[in-house]
């Protein structure tokens, strides 16, 4: 029998962790990803449809929260459970991690959850100490932070390029460590 592909889901999939999503589908996993254009959705599909593994265009706004929900038990029950989420969410989705967490939670297989974040808010490797509340319930999920930082060259600093931002998560995934920092956040006083 044909073994079957493990599930990942990314979250944000279609914009600068489009490359990290194509780099799960080369490496096997039925992607499922989360975005609500769905021209960005297919034109990523289309890019893996020579993978080994594929991706599972979801096209829907996570802001509407049992949208996301019947979207990813549906998404678990056609690839199996979810085994590791790439989520990055905007602040308009206050509740979205959690609801994604939820039913990421309630098959109870082990799945690591990779929070990416952004620098937007005061030093973020201070921010990230502080973790979910909720994350107690999920007893199956190993959550991750990575944080996006800047770039350091020449005497001048410069945020990172979707590359560098897809190759540093996807770098974060296989090391595996509790927080990751893509470039630096130090001195925080250079961020640009
Ligand atoms: N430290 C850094 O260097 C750093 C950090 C953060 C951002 N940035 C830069 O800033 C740019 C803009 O950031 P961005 O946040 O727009 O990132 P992005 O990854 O380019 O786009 C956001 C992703 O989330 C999806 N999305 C957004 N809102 C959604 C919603 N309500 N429901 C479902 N999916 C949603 C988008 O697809 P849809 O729009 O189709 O829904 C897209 O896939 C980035 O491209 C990057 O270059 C740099």
């Amino acid at each position: 029998m044909a073994e079957r592909r493990k599930h990942a889901l990314v979250v944000g999939g279609t914009g600068m962790l489009r490359g990290l999503t194509l780099a799960l589908a080369e490496e096997g996993y039925a992607v499922s990803v989360i975005a609500r254009t769905a021209a960005r959705l297919d034109s990523l599909a289309a890019a893996a449809k020579d993978a080994p593994g594929l991706i599972n265009p979801l096209s829907l706004d996570y802001r509407d929260g049992t949208r996301l929900q019947e979207a990813l038990r549906r998404a678990a029950g056609q690839f199996g459970p979810i085994v590791l989420a790439v989520c990055w969410i905007h602040s308009t989705a206050p509740a979205a991690l959690r609801q994604i967490a939820e039913v990421i939670g309630e098959s109870g297989a082990p799945c690591r959850l990779f929070h990416v974040r952004g620098s937007a808010v005061a030093n973020p490797a201070a921010e990230a100490k502080r973790l979910p509340e909720w994350l107690g319930r999920y007893p199956s999920i190993q959550y991750r932070q990575v944080i996006l930082g800047f770039v350091i060259e020449h005497g001048r600093s410069r945020w990172l390029t979707h590359q560098e931002i897809s190759g540093g998560v996807l770098a974060a995934v296989r090391a595996d460590r509790e927080l990751s920092i893509v470039g630096t956040v130090e001195p925080w006083s250079l961020r640009p």
